[in-house]
């Protein structure tokens, strides 16, 4: 049986006045929760906040990115060995904002990849199409392609100390939600190439949900099969809401 996963992903959102808040108040709400793992990843400079307030909690922190390189002259990149430093657990990959806005090709995305694991980390290493890319019914090639540079380089030993998020590039920040069945029917097609690597890693990979998943919906979406959680945009933005998403993976 696979433990549910719930991260946030705050994005750029949040100063230390609001953070403090928001933790503190997630931190009230799942702190008797113990049927799943939670996390959030925040903003570099609230990563020294999130460690002094989460430490020995049952919510971890991470980032949402960093470079491939170790060291260097890389003006305002941070590199994996900073985020272990402040105690990161997860660091997101090959986010569609990423990809999109920073033009992250698959091949940056595998490096960081590597980065993630040498250091220790977790990647949460993120795949979906585009609506253009749904309705043309190329779906499962985009993810394929999307996943093979992790599947084909990264080995089934990395692939085991990773946590993939099938976010749907429509679905994210606009209020459109895959339905559980659509979802379900991307994490068995992810599950599925994962088992051509190896078998006993796709068991127990835990998959993710990600785009526009809120309280109304958390529940039926990780009661699929294959649905082992969700990386959560806005609505970890607000306390009760994502407590609420943490309580449904409880089930
Ligand atoms: P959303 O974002 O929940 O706001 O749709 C999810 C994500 O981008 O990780």
């Amino acid at each position: 049986m696979r433990r549910k996963l719930v991260v946030g992903n705050w994005k750029m959102h949040g100063n230390l006045a609001r953070n403090k808040a928001l933790l503190g108040a997630v931190l009230a709400g799942v702190k008797e929760l113990r049927a799943a793992d939670y996390g959030v990843c925040v903003p570099y400079p609230y990563l020294a906040q999130a460690q002094s307030m989460l430490q020995g909690s049952n919510i971890a922190w991470g980032a949402q990115n960093l470079s491939q390189h170790e060291q260097g002259a890389f003006t305002g990149a941070v590199a994996p060995g900073m985020l272990a430093d402040f105690g990161c657990r997860y660091v997101i990959i090959g986010h569609s904002e990423r990809r999109a806005l920073f033009h992250e090709s698959n091949d940056i995305a595998a490096a960081k990849f590597d980065a993630a694991i040498k250091f220790g980390m977790t990647p949460i290493f993120c795949v979906g199409e585009t609506l253009q890319e749904r309705e043309d019914g190329v779906t499962e090639q985009v993810v394929a392609r999307q996943l093979e540079v992790v599947l084909n380089h990264a080995g089934a030993q990395s692939v085991a100390k990773t946590v993939i998020a099938y976010e749907p590039v429509w679905a994210i920040g606009t209020g459109k939600t895959a339905t559980p069945e659509q979802a379900q029917a991307v994490h068995a097609f992810i599950r599925s190439r994962v088992a051509q690597l190896d078998g006993k890693v796709a068991g127990g990979l835990r998959i993710l949900y990600g785009g526009s998943m809120k309280p109304g919906n958390a529940a039926e979406l990780m009661a699929m099969p294959d649905i082992d959680g969700g990386l959560i945009g806005g609505a970890s933005l607000v306390a009760e809401e994502f407590v609420a998403i943490c309580r449904a993976a409880q089930q």
